[in-house]
């Protein structure tokens, strides 16, 4: 299956059609950006450790019966999948207080929370992606029927029950993380977008130290090295 049109290009990826309309391939950049798009820069090979990351991820979660997008890495940068209707929701799940969280609430930065807690932002860049709740989704007409808020926030807690011990067993906590779901063409709902540290926040068991798009956000650098790090992990396990 090869590119024949570009779709959409994004903050972090470029989406092409192919010949055939069920599937589409994400072609993963090396841009990143911060704060809805005000910090912006690039890191040479970040595209294709994400898009290791991602693969490597979505096949451990199709294999353990939660439905993706994903079918296959092409080559470094580009992965084929289905073409979905997206669902402009942002779903954030968090085991560990930090970023927004502590922020606006005032919960400690690295503090446990007592159960993992699951939030919706609208996914909205003009809005500034703004936190909303069910009833929100439903009059913005994002999803149609209350079910399927809860069939997303039940495969979300299924997805972090996966995650967290995988990410343990390797020296990593997952703190929290950013999902994506779209319809696809049966109507079924599944898991889309990307799983990386673009999106996840992972730190070291050990040295505490982000091994994500934080040290971007903080300016720490070592980027790099850090999603590196994460993919090493991954697959030497
Ligand atoms: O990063 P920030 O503190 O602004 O947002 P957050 O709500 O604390 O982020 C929670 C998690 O979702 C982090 O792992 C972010 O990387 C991720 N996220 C994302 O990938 N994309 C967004 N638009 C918002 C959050």
């Amino acid at each position: 299956m090869s590119k024949t049109e570009l779709l959409y290009e994004g903050k972090a990826k470029k989406i092409w059609k192919t010949e055939d309309k069920e599937f589409l391939i994400s072609e993963f950049k090396d841009d990143l950006t911060a704060f809805n798009g005000e910090k912006k820069s690039s890191e040479e090979g970040k595209g294709a450790l994400n898009n290791q990351i991602s693969s490597a991820l979505f096949k451990l979660l199709n294999e353990k019966g939660i439905p993706t997008h994903f079918v296959k890495m092409l080559d470094e940068n580009n992965m084929l999948h289905k073409s979905c209707d997206v669902i402009k929701i942002e779903v954030i799940v968090r085991n560990i207080a930090t970023g927004s969280l502590s922020k606006n609430l005032g919960i400690e930065n690295g503090k446990v929370l007592p159960f993992t807690l699951v939030e919706f932002d609208y996914k909205n860049d003009e809005l500034g992606d703004p936190k909303i709740n069910d009833q929100h989704a439903l009059i913005l007409g994002l999803v149609q029927h209350q079910d399927e808020l809860d069939k997303i926030r039940r495969v979300a807690r299924q997805i972090n029950e996966i995650l967290k011990p995988y990410f343990f067993e390797r020296g990593l906590k997952l703190v929290d993380f950013k999902l994506e779901f779209g319809k696809d063409k049966d109507g079924n709902i599944i898991l889309i977008d990307e799983l990386s540290p673009d999106n996840c926040r992972f730190w070291d068991v050990e040295s505490g130290e982000s091994l994500d798009k934080d040290r971007f956000r903080q300016g720490q650098g070592g980027l790099k090295l850090a999603y590196e790090q994460v993919l090493n992990r991954i697959l030497n396990k």
